[in-house]
């Protein structure tokens, strides 16, 4: 019988505990965790506790970790994404496998260098391109690689953020200033950059880039608004963080972001001291809460990524329109739908897709099931480093043609990239 891989954990918080170890206590057979580092500790020993960790094994810094020597087949790099690059140099070095977050680091050069890396040692970095593992994104795919819909022309897709959620990330939280994390077109859409540049199978030839931060502005500030929502603020508003975190019928994600005590007291507690009790108009938030994305292939075929934080509901819509048929998608924590509307035929078929059992419709346990198998030489990783890089190059290119008001070569982008 096969042992299961062994693995180290960086970082304990939202992805490390919630998303991805969970999946060793369902599949024991298959990954073992023997050591974390985590310097919360009450995460760490909630972890520990959890997956039975040996004391002298509980770390408090990845550096202390790493310090250690390789003490295990992987290891999982859930730190924030400023944290990304040093320890994953480190942990390469170190000669790990890695499951690296995304983005894989806040600065170009340093994910090329990491993808660089990674290569010259002959270690596995795979991405946390969660989507690419769903049943939704992996059926979407399938049918544009079938032909279903004949040559694709033109691509729309969306990554609509809810109203309530880019309150929580991009404007309250850990990714609401692009110097203390990474440009939202980086944070949130490296996923959409990377489903549209594996859909389209080729990369990008010119890229080009508009948005800014339109709503949550000081002038925007209501009249009798206070600094926090818990000062007893007078203003009706649906970003007021006692509706939004005060509901007793969340007990998951996003609660388990702003405090480890989901009582009413350590909620109301998180909201008065910490960065999501604050009224959205007075944080020290800059990232867009809009921006769009105009992208031309050699072929000639053009596709535009919208990214916006003011919709009624968390979903991505995309539409293929391709020589045979028209796709519409939708994307959600539920699951999928795909229509395909035939041209010829004028017939149109409605795929369902349920979500699966784990966060991002199933895509954190595929990413993990997929993690393993690529340790173990069963299969190629769907999301390695080199893959991934031209998400990322997307990403910082779109960033640079917004602030710059230029439109961007990636050819040339991509050889200055590598060359740095
Ligand atoms: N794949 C996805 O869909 C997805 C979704 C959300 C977030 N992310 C990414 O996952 C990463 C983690 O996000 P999160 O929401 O879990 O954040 P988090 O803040 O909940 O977790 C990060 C953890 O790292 C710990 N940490 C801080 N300093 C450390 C150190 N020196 N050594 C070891 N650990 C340290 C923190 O205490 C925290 O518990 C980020 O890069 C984020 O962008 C990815």
């Amino acid at each position: 019988m096969k042992q299961p891989v062994t693995a180290v954990l960086l970082g304990a918080g939202g992805r490390g505990f919630y998303s991805y170890a969970p999946y060793a206590l369902e599949h024991p057979d298959e990954l073992r965790f023997v050591a974390v580092a985590e310097p919360d500790p009450v995460r760490r020993e909630r972890f520990a506790k959890t997956h039975n960790i040996a004391p002298e094994n509980q770390f408090t810094t990845w550096e202390d970790l790493l310090a250690r020597g390789q003490m295990a087949d992987v290891l999982l790099n859930c730190t924030q994404d400023r944290m990304h690059y040093p320890s994953t140099m480190a942990a390469i070095e170190a000669g790990y496998h890695i499951l690296l977050e995304k983005p894989m680091a806040e600065r170009l050069e340093h994910v090329v260098s990491l993808v660089q890396a990674a290569e010259r040692a002959n270690r596995l970095l795979q991405v946390c391109h969660v989507l690419r593992y769903t049943n939704m994104f992996a059926t979407l795919h399938d049918i544009l690689a079938s032909g279903r819909i004949g040559d694709i022309i033109t691509v729309e897709h969306r990554e609509n953020v809810a109203f309530w959620h880019m309150a929580h990330s991009f404007v309250r939280g850990h990714w609401r200033n692009a110097e203390l994390s990474s440009p939202m077109i980086l944070a949130k859409c490296c996923h959409d950059l990377d489903i549209l540049y594996w859909n389209m199978g080729m990369p990008v030839s010119k890229l080009q880039s508009f948005g800014s931060l339109i709503y949550f502005r000081p002038e925007n500030l209501p009249a009798g608004a206070t600094m926090r929502c818990t000062d007893g603020c007078p203003v009706e508003c649906k970003y007021d963080a006692r509706r939004l975190y005060l509901r007793p019928e969340l007990t998951e994600w996003p609660i388990s972001a702003i405090t480890d005590d989901f009582s009413p007291e350590g909620r109301w507690r998180a909201l008065e001291t910490g960065p999501w009790g604050r009224c959205v108009w007075r944080c020290d938030n800059d990232v867009v809460d809009t921006q769009t994305v105009n992208m031309e292939f050699p072929n000639g075929a053009t596709m535009t990524l919208f990214m916006h934080g003011h919709s009624y509901e968390e979903q991505r819509t995309m539409r293929y329109d391709g020589t045979r048929a028209t796709l519409r998608g939708k994307f959600d924590h539920t699951g999928g739908v795909i229509e395909i509307h035939d041209h010829l035929e004028q017939r149109c078929e409605v795929v369902d897709l349920a979500s699966g059992p784990s966060g991002h419709g199933g895509g954190d346990f595929g990413l993990m099931r997929g993690f393993i198998r690529a340790v173990r030489g069963e299969d190629r990783p769907l999301t390695g480093g080199r893959e991934s890089l031209e998400s990322h190059l997307m990403a910082f290119a779109a960033e640079e043609s917004r602030q710059n008001g230029t439109v961007i070569d990636m050819a040339e982008y991509r050889a200055r990239a590598e060359r740095a």
